[in-house]
């Protein structure tokens, strides 16, 4: 059955990968990037390979709930439904930023991005028979041993890049699952993933030099292909195998345990109810 597929951060790395792979298996797929230039070009690229013309491109910057709100209200008037969405953008910040939203950037980009973009789109999704939501996280969240509050919005003693990171992909794992909860009565599934070590522009993005620099050399060297990193998204937004399957942790197109704390209900709460208050609504 052919599916409405909206992909973030589907110009680059393994979004692009997976439009292009969905969309070669039919789908109608959208586009969700921050510019539209390279959109465009990512589109053109998507339907040389599949030879799909149901690509459509949307703007936002995920970083920012308004932007996200303007485009979900958009994507709204000219769908009537979304079957799968893809919550894919994300990034590594080397210093201490904070977004236009006053939220420290890795947790705006790659937490509150995924919060906000699922709720403003929940209704599309619930007009859905069956709908997915698959949400990329990584393995290092499994090095983040707890949700701090305070980091999401201050500077706390010296800023670690990957420390602020690997918060962020605990609170994909952590959203997975309380998301999962909410969405049972809609018969809608919720899971995340990691793609692997995966050799994609991401750690040569936002600043300094030298860690783009080692980070492209070892994911040139050491990471995985984007066509076999991506195999859990098209895995996870297509497959009957995992239809009714919600609320797990999957890698290689296999669920496996994920750290204990994503498990712990206190902290799926904190976490839940401060992206509420900050987002100054009830999901
Ligand atoms: N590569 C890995 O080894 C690895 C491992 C574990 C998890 N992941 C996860 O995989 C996902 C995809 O990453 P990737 O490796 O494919 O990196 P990538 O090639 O840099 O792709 C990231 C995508 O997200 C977009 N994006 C980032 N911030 C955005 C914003 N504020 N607004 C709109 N779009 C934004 C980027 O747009 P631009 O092109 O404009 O920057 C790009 O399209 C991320 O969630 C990442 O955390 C990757």
């Amino acid at each position: 059955m052919q599916k409405t597929i909206l992909i973030s951060g589907a110009n680059s790395g393994l979004g692009l990968e997976a439009a292009k792979q969905l969309a070669k298996q039919n789908h109608e797929i959208i586009l969700l990037c921050r510019n539209l230039e390279k959109a465009n070009e990512a589109k053109k690229e998507i339907i040389a390979f599949s030879n799909n013309n149901k690509i459509h491109v949307y703007q936002a910057d995920l970083s920012s709930q308004k932007s996200i709100e303007v485009a979900a209200t958009q994507i709204k008037k000219d769908f009537q439904k979304l079957d799968v969405l893809l919550n894919n953008a994300g990034g590594v910040f080397n210093n201490f930023q904070l977004s236009v939203d006053g939220i420290e950037m890795t947790m705006a980009n790659n937490h509150f991005n995924y919060f906000w973009l699922t709720y403003y789109l929940f209704d599309l999704l619930k007009n859905a028979n069956g709908a997915r939501i698959v949400n990329v996280a990584s393995d290092s969240h499994y090095q983040a041993k707890k949700i701090d509050v305070e980091s999401f919005y201050e500077k706390k003693g010296r800023y670690f890049v990957l420390s602020a990171y690997e918060q962020s992909k605990l609170a994909n794992v952590l959203f997975t699952y309380t998301l999962a909860e909410k969405a049972k009565p809609f018969n809608i599934t919720v899971n995340a993933l990691h793609p692997g070590f995966v050799y994609t522009p991401i750690g040569n993005k936002n600043g300094n030099k030298f860690f783009g620099m080692v980070w492209n050399a070892a994911s040139k060297l050491f990471g995985l292909t984007v066509e076999k990193g991506a195999s859990s998204h098209i895995y996870l937004a297509t497959s009957d195998e995992v239809k009714n399957i919600t609320a797990n942790y999957f890698h290689n197109c296999k669920a496996k345990k994920s750290s204990a704390i994503s498990y712990d209900k206190n902290v799926q709460d904190l976490l839940w109810k401060e992206s509420e208050r900050k987002s100054g609504f009830t999901f």
